[in-house]
Parts: C-alpha cells; sequence; structure tokens
C-alpha cells in the first residue's frame, strides 16, 4: 500500500453515521472517497459536497450520496489533499486547481482533516508555486499586482489553451520561493481586485494525517 493509499484511508476513521462530509480533491483523498463508497455499500449514512466536478463525478461513481449548500445548515468534517504543509499546519493547496471551492468548504467544516504523503511536509511554504484563482477580466494588471508581491506569476495552461477553474477563472502559479509570513500574504494577495482566492491555507486544518519515519500514522493537531 503506498503512503498516500494509507493516509488517505486513515482519514475515514474520522467519519461518522449521520454527518455531512466535505469531500476533498486530488490523488490522496481520492483513497479517502475509495474507502467511504465502500462504507457506503456496508451500510454507512452520510451525505458528501464535492469541492470540485472531478470528485462530484467520482463520488457518484462510488455511490456516495451527494448534498449541496441549499439542504445543509454545516458541515461536519471536511477532508483534503495539500501540496505543502508547514510545522504550524498552515497550507499550500490547489495544485489540482479546486482551491476556490476547497476552501469555501474547509470553512464550513467543523473540523478540516487533511491528508498528505511525507513530501508534503515542509519546514517553510513557498517551494511549491502558489495557485491563485483570478478573474480573466483586467489579468494583466493582477499579475503585474502579483509580482508587486514577490511572485513569479505564470498562467496556467492546460492543452495549450489557459487553463479555466470549474468556476470560469484561470490560476496563476506564482512562485514565491520563501513565503515566512502566510497569514498577510493570504490577505495582501485577495486585496487585489482581479484575485477571486489564493491557495494558502492558514489556521484551518485542525488534524494533517501523514507518514513518519517512525511511526506508521502521524496524526499532528491543532486541537
Ligand atoms: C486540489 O486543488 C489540491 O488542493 C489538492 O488537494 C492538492 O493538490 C493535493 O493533491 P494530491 O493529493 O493529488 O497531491
Amino acid at each position: 500500500m503506498n503512503e498516500k493509499q494509507k493516509v488517505g484511508e486513515k482519514a475515514a476513521d474520522y467519519v461518522e453515521d449521520g454527518m455531512v462530509i466535505g469531500l476533498g480533491t486530488g490523488s490522496t483523498v481520492f483513497y479517502t472517497l475509495t474507502k467511504l463508497g465502500q462504507l457506503v455499500q456496508q451500510g454507512l449514512s452520510i451525505k458528501g459536497i464535492p469541492t470540485s466536478l472531478q470528485t462530484e463525478q467520482l463520488a457518484r461513481e462510488l455511490g456516495i450520496p451527494l448534498t449541496t449548500f441549499n439542504e445543509i445548515d454545516q458541515i461536519d468534517l471536511a477532508i483534503d489533499g495539500a501540496d505543502e504543509v508547514n510545522p504550524d499546519l498552515h497550507l499550500i493547496k490547489g495544485g489540482g486547481g479546486a482551491l476556490l471551492r476547497e476552501k469555501i468548504i474547509a470553512k464550513a467544516a467543523d473540523t478540516f482533516i487533511v491528508v498528505a504523503d511525507s513530501r508534503k511536509m515542509v519546514d517553510t511554504l513557498g517551494s511549491f508555486p502558489l495557485p491563485v484563482e483570478v478573474i480573466p477580466f483586467g489579468m494583466e494588471m493582477t499579475r503585474k499586482y502579483l509580482e508587486e508581491l514577490g511572485g513569479s506569476p505564470q498562467l496556467r495552461q492546460k492543452n495549450g489553451s489557459a487553463y479555466l477553474t470549474d468556476n470560469g477563472h484561470y490560476i496563476f502559479d506564482c512562485s514565491f520561493q520563501t513565503i515566512t509570513n502566510p497569514r498577510d500574504l493570504e490577505i495582501d494577495l485577495n486585496l487585489i481586485p482581479g484575485v477571486v482566492e489564493n491557495g494558502l491555507f492558514v489556521g484551518m486544518a485542525d488534524i494533517v494525517i501523514t507518514l513518519d519515519l517512525h511511526k506508521e500514522i502521524d496524526i499532528n493537531s491543532r486541537k
């Protein structure tokens, strides 16, 4: 069993009957979703709220019942992957392009669990280029403001065209090299008018499940 599968499946232990679950996006949480699909077949009653169209389709294939914000008051638990995790459990997310819905769902969740293989654990955030979701209109100006904050924005491409998010926006992948104050940068980025959201998740993760050299599974918790 690979690392992603181990940590992904472990997160399913936190899911209880009757819960509303935020369903993350990516290759690690894929294993959580697969496990949840099996548990649902065995009688577990949950409702999932997906962070992307990709996850929505996967959840349907796995038989996980879905819901929307129209039908619920709260999310009990959200489970998602990350691209980088620092020792304060601040994150970079959005490598898969789903950062906006991921952040909406993580914010709405009573508990937010991150599943991450050991390569995601870093001392300082920033080696992974920070995804910033932007409105296409005026993106040239938005790029300039991102550069003024110290980033090197690259417009994300897919099949030779600008990558479009599930929300119809573009993504600038912004290399910052070292992000020493993620809290301030998250705020500064979101003050740029053309920025919809950025992939810094500061103070949001309650639990990070990863692998440790000395232990099979390492659970880091803010609570
Ligand atoms: C999706 O937009 C991302 O935030 C993912 O959660 C993140 O990229 C982790 O993905 P993997 O589990 O595939 O590494």
